[in-house]
């Protein structure tokens, strides 16, 4: 959520802090802004809208320079405005600040220095951050060559909440700082140039070694090099390491979003997920990274599964694919409900926390919750970098490549069939038989060429979606397996089109959301053949018989669905713990078609941003 890019080198800084921008746009895109020192001064252009404004201005008045910071908003505090927009400039006018997260006690700040006699320009938290450590720096010796460092870490010492943030002024017109706290921050080292940045993807281009700051740690960096200090006890220390990440991964190719591109991806993506995790001979599969001995997985007796979003939805398919696999008892809860609630884990209870990105707020702050309290937690997650890898105790990684698109789509995916990997893992620990096994393996590798049959359907899917163009409100169904993808089929409806819409399970229908039906409101209903199907075809008349339309998301080969349905996606036949990856797919092309139909900006929806690094 918003995004940061910093450079200082011996290049021209515009070019490329636009590039990284270019790369972070999809961590939030109300406004952006620059600031460049070019010897003379500090300069600073900012924009409200997308990247492009910025572009623009800049095209009209160039800033030159080697030294600069930039910054893609997704407002918290203020509305996104220019003034509002990053950096902030201090009382002086010549400190810059660009920062994420959130300054928690800043009204008592600024009241402080509205005492003093310092006047604000805007609403925002990092404003006031920004005349903190300007005045700092103002009280201090100017013949002190660590003045800015000083600075900085003498404000951050009077501030609660989150931060990652970089910090220039002009009287030190050669260095730059940068601070991590709950907002993560990377050092990216090049020969004679070094970038700070929110994320890797913004600098991946132009280094591969690079180091993840931690929490209160501090960067200063020079024409000579950096050094690390920190706010808190700890002995400072940088690891660093090469990143394996390919900067053409995130580009767009031959396709027209990236989230088209992401859901062709899948193919790949869940291939990806599995490589290396089936152990054929055994007929299970093989999860190196949950740092647990055969004995430790075999006490288990409760997981607990948490996560936001898609990533939670992932995990309520997870909890139904390991109680039928593993017998396992499974509870789900929201990262930002768990986060709060006393829940009764114990030893034995194994904590799940899932994120694409490992960098939500509210997920990190359940696993710290439930590591505060000593329970093992492990982490499902796509980001190896994130602090969601660094701080659990183990876990499963994606390997879904980098996922740009702001709906989420492939991490979706691999989320599900790493459970069902975990789910037979400890089932064959536990009741599941070797032939079970294998035909488990078997469903498993038959995932690629299944998504490849769905995904041929993605014209005749949007030709559905022409017909409900009109629509104001979708309602969608599922039951078991299929209930997280009704959710996350009308999670992806409402969050690019802004059509209204309900996941529910199917058969709450009689429970009160049969008052929504007419004949205007398309219902989803998601029908595989499996032990459900009757009922779910029980249900779905219920809705011809209101003369609410019908799409139903079906088996091949099912021709009884014909005479239920107004139009139909089919999915290849699978096991009830694998249609679900195939069932999605359906849903996540019938969202973006209609995204696309209605003109709606499909990768970068309004009021919303990737990665959620506020609480
Ligand atoms: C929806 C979407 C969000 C995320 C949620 C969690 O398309 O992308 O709902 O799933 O913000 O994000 P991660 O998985 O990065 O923790």
């Amino acid at each position: 959520m918003c995004g940061i890019v910093a450079y200082l080198g011996d290049k021209e800084a515009q070019p490329l802090l636009l590039e990284g921008l270019r790369r972070l746009e999809y961590r939030g895109y109300d406004s952006s802004g620059i600031a460049i020192l070019n010897g003379k001064g500090l300069e600073t252009v900012k924009k409200v809208g997308r990247i492009q404004n910025l572009e623009n201005a800049l095209a009209l008045h160039p800033l030159h320079g080697s030294l600069g910071i930039s910054h893609t908003r997704w407002a918290t505090h203020g509305k996104a405005t220019d003034v509002n927009a990053h950096p902030h400039i201090d009382a002086s006018g010549k400190l810059a600040l660009v920062h994420n997260g959130v300054i928690e006690n800043y009204s008592l700040l600024k009241r402080k220095l509205e005492e003093k006699g310092l006047k604000f320009r805007t609403e925002t938290d990092t404003e006031v951050l920004a005349f903190l450590i300007g005045f700092h720096f103002d009280s201090l010796d100017a013949a002190m060559d660590n003045r800015l460092e000083v600075a900085v870490m003498e404000a951050l010492r009077e501030v609660t909440g989150t931060y990652g943030l970089v910090a220039v002024h002009e009287d030190q017109p050669d260095i730059m700082v940068g601070a991590r706290r709950g907002s993560p921050l990377v050092l990216g080292i090049g020969p004679h140039e070094h970038f700070l940045a929110s994320d890797v993807s913004a600098i991946a281009a132009h280094t591969q070694t690079v180091a993840h700051l931690r929490d209160f740690d501090v960067v200063t960096i020079d024409r000579q090099g950096y050094r690390l200090k920190s706010l808190s006890q700890n002995q400072a220390g940088l690891e660093i390491s090469q990143i394996d990440y390919q900067a053409a991964e995130a580009t767009l190719g031959d396709f027209p979003h990236y989230m088209l591109k992401e859901i062709f991806e899948q193919t790949m993506s869940v291939q990806n997920a599995v490589r290396g995790r089936l152990n054929l001979e055994e007929s299970t599969a093989q999860l190196g990274g949950l740092n647990l001995t055969p004995q430790d997985l075999r006490e288990i007796d409760r997981i607990l599964i948490t996560g936001c979003g898609t990533a939670m939805h992932a995990g309520m398919v997870g909890e139904y694919i390991i109680e039928s696999l593993a017998h396992v008892p499974v509870e789900i809860d929201y990262a930002s409900e768990f986060r709060l609630r006393n829940s009764p884990l114990d030893r034995r209870t194994l904590v799940l926390a899932v994120s694409q990105s490992g960098e939500t707020e509210d997920t990190l702050g359940a696993l710290r919750e439930a590591r505060r309290k000593g329970h093992r937690v492990l982490g499902i997650c796509n980001n190896v970098a994130s602090t969601l890898a660094r701080e659990t105790d183990g876990g499963v990684y994606m390997y879904a490549g980098p996922e740009i698109s702001v709906a989420a789509t492939k991490s979706f995916t691999s989320q599900v069939v790493i459970f069902v990997l975990l789910g037979m893992l400890l089932g064959r620990m536990r009741f599941l038989s070797a032939s079970q096994g294998r035909e488990m393996i078997e469903a498993i590798e038959a995932l690629p060429d299944q998504i490849t049959t769905v995904l041929r359907q993605s014209d005749h899917i949007r030709q559905v979606a022409e017909k409900y163009r009109h629509s104001k409100s979708m309602l969608f169904f599922g039951r078991q397996m299929q209930y997280g993808i009704a959710l996350e089929g009308a999670l992806k409806m409402k969050e690019i089109t802004y059509i209204h819409a309900e996941g529910h399970p199917t058969a709450e229908l009689k429970h009160g959301v049969i008052a929504l039906i007419d004949e205007n409101t398309p219902s989803v209903f998601l029908c595989p053949r499996d032990g459900a199907y009757d009922k779910n075809i029980n249900n779905l008349q219920q809705v011809r018989a209101r003369k609410g339309p019908v799409i139903a998301v079906a088996t091949e080969g099912d021709t009884e669905i014909q005479n239920h349905a107004d139009d139909i996606f089919f999915i290849p036949d699978a096991p009830e713990y694998t249609a679900p990856i195939l069932s999605v797919i359906t849903l996540q092309l019938f969202a973006y078609h209609m995204a696309v139909i209605l003109g709606r900006d499909v990768d970068k929806p309004r009021n919303l941003a990737k990665s959620v690094t506020v609480p």
